[in-house]
């Protein structure tokens, strides 16, 4: 018999909803069904929440997708502060929750704080963790803070760039990072919505429309002639670093034809074809990453390989990465031995030992 009841949250606000959808089918298919029992919240593209049909979770676990959220006023999900998730008159008797959530309202925190506030415990990186991990200029500053190397970015928000003009910004980037190329992208978004290469700050006008369509403000940074290494990170005080792989897009970058549309957009190495030394010091990046970020549970730490200097750079650490069973994450953690089923429960685990720590501190729970 299952002895814990497990929440699935998928589908969601974010651009990445379908990319959800396939995470979720995967971690219903594989969560062991000994231990778990499942219930499954579905998120509509404006955000209402829906408890699925048992029938949703049976198709699934029998090889068919999770193809979207079923709605229906009756099955609404309600949010109690302090007393759990609610449908109707009923409380769902769950122990913990997995946001199978991409980007933003799932992965930046505010799901996080929801979870916080009705008081379950829930897979991953908390509200601080979260929303840090999701704002690329913060987070770099945040790594700077810490002696870590990142890929040097210049700020412009929609506002400065309206006032300032082009002219001075084009003068301000070549005196801090360069005359280019650039890539310009949103400070928060993901699946590179957003994101231009650009040869010259003659194209910035362009590139910098398109990445203010995501966020209101953007970050410039120098192209860097980089190989991209991935690191799975797992754990909460003592987080491990599984063997890293190499991402090696057929693209002229890893854009969004290449992670979703094109199937030969990208080849995945595992293990990255680098030296040890350098899959070691990879390794302990992306650990460094992680704590400095303030993140727990599971992360993506993704680092690039400067080839004109030889040397890593942090390029952005992803709090829910991509979960399907040929998805990065996982297949690292295969690699190194810990398959799919057992990696889901270790999250579990994750989240409980989080959630047991922070319910200890009898001062900031008044219990
Ligand atoms: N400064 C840069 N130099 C070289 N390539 C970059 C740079 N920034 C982004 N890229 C390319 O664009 C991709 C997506 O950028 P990234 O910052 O990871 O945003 P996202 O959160 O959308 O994945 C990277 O995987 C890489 O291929
Ligand atoms: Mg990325």
């Amino acid at each position: 018999m299952a002895t814990t009841t497990l929440g699935i949250l998928y589908g969601g606000r974010s651009g990445e909803h379908e990319v959800s959808l396939q995470s979720a089918t995967s971690v219903v298919r594989n969560v062991d069904a000994t231990r778990f029992a499942l219930k499954l919240i579905g998120i509509t593209r404006d955000g209402r929440w829906f408890l699925q049909p048992d029938s949703v979770i049976k198709a699934a676990r029998n090889g068919a997708p999770i193809e979207g959220v079923v709605e229906g006023a009756r099955q609404a999900v309600q949010c109690s502060p302090g007393g759990g998730l609610v449908v109707g008159s009923k409380t769902l008797a769950l122990d913990c929750v997995f946001p199978v959530l991409h980007g933003s309202f799932g992965e930046d925190g505010t799901v996080q704080g929801l979870l916080e506030l009705v008081d379950l415990p829930y897979v991953g990186a908390g509200v601080l963790g979260s929303a840090l991990a999701m704002d690329k200029e913060i987070v770099k500053r945040t790594w700077q803070a810490f002696g870590l190397p990142v890929v040097p970015f210049s700020r412009v928000t929609a506002a400065e760039y309206r006032s300032g003009g082009t002219e001075v910004l084009q003068a301000q980037l070549r005196d801090t990072i360069g005359e280019g190329p650039y890539f310009v992208k949103p400070a928060c978004a993901g699946s590179s919505v957003g994101i231009t290469r650009i040869a010259s700050s003659e194209e910035l006008d362009g590139a910098l429309q398109a990445a203010f369509r995501y966020d209101i403000k953007a970050l410039v940074e120098p192209a860097i002639p980089a190989r991209e290494i991935e690191v799975a990170v797992l754990g909460n005080r003592e987080p491990h670093a599984f063997t890293p792989g190499e991402v090696v897009p057929t693209h002229a970058f890893y854009d969004y034809e290449a992670k979703y549309i094109d199937p030969n957009g990208a080849h995945l190495v595992i293990p990255a074809e680098f030296p040890k030394e350098t899959l070691d010091n990879a390794r302990e990046l992306a650990v460094g990453a992680f704590r400095a970020a303030d993140v727990c549970g599971f992360a993506r730490v993704d680092i690039f390989f400067d080839k004109a200097n030889e040397r890593l750079l942090l390029n952005e650490i992803n709090t829910i990465p991509g979960f399907t069973r040929i998805s990065m994450f996982p297949r690292m953690c295969r690699h190194d031995g810990l398959e799919y089923p057992q990696l889901l429960s270790r999250l579990i685990d994750l989240a409980f030992e989080r959630f047991g720590e922070r319910q200890a501190l009898d001062g900031v729970w008044g219990r």
